[in-house]
């Protein structure tokens, strides 16, 4: 049998947010944030482990105000993470057993995800090795120097926006991770680090609604969402 695991990594500071809770323990409609992509990953009859990260000192917090909160059942660990999510990723990954075959990335402040999104990606990680959801930019995106004067424009038929649930074949995301922490190289999602050892990443179609909870115009629009389907 094929196994599969998801690293949820939630040891984000929230800065931008300017809250006193940390957005990912924020309850929306009584739930932490954080659960809603915990519940989305138990439900999967794909998924058989979750390993959280969160800040160091916040396990025993997550546990009871989460996990426990909400009878998960498929958490086999809640580790510390790092400076970076790069560095959170790489502690969740250090927390999985060897024999795993494919590992799924989730961010935990990305609430609204499908179990069909999430079995396309696992399904293209098992064919091509890395696989991320994303969406068609609906805006012509530009690349800019620090002046902010534009260096590049993206053709918008090609420009895709990243989201996470990301799978990869366990092997190849661990020699990822391992050769950016050698060269230190640092980025800001998964599927770059395997971009750099040259393999390819396949990219299948994610939701509009998958949005990533960063400032606090997001989360009136994740209320309006959870509303939208009747949470
Ligand atoms: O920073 P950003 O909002 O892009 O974070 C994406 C996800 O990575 C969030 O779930 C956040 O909690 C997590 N993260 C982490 N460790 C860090 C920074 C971010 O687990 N050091």
């Amino acid at each position: 049998m094929v196994k599969i695991a998801a690293i949820v990594p939630a040891a984000g500071s929230g800065t931008r947010m300017g809250m006193k809770t940390k957005k990912q323990f924020l309850a929306l409609a009584g739930i932490p944030l954080v659960g809603y992509a915990l519940k989305t990953m138990e439900a999967s009859p794909a998924v058989q482990e979750i390993i959280i990260v969160v800040t160091p000192g916040e396990e025993g917090y997550c546990y009871g105000a989460v996990v426990e909160k909400l009878g998960l059942n498929k958490i086999t660990a809640i580790v510390p993470g790092g400076k970076e999510r790069q560095d959170s990723v790489y502690n969740g990954l250090l927390a999985l057993s060897p024999d795993t075959d494919i590992v799924i990335i989730h961010d935990g402040v990305r609430p609204f995800f499908s179990l069909d999104i999430l079995a396309a990606v696992v399904a293209a990680a098992q064919t091509h090795g890395a696989a991320t959801c994303a969406v068609p930019a609906k805006d012509t995106v530009k690349l800019a120097n620090e002046d902010n004067f534009v260096t590049r424009t993206m053709p918008r038929n090609h420009t895709w926006l990243v989201q996470t649930p990301q799978a990869f074949r366990y092997k190849l995301i661990v020699e990822a991770h391992r050769r950016a922490r050698d060269n230190s190289l640092l980025a800001t999602d998964d599927t770059a680090l395997v971009e750099s050892l040259g393999r390819r990443v396949k990219i299948v179609m994610g939701s509009y609604e998958n949005i990533k909870i960063t400032t606090p115009e997001d989360l009136d629009m994740a209320m309006a969402i959870i509303k939208a389907v009747g949470g």
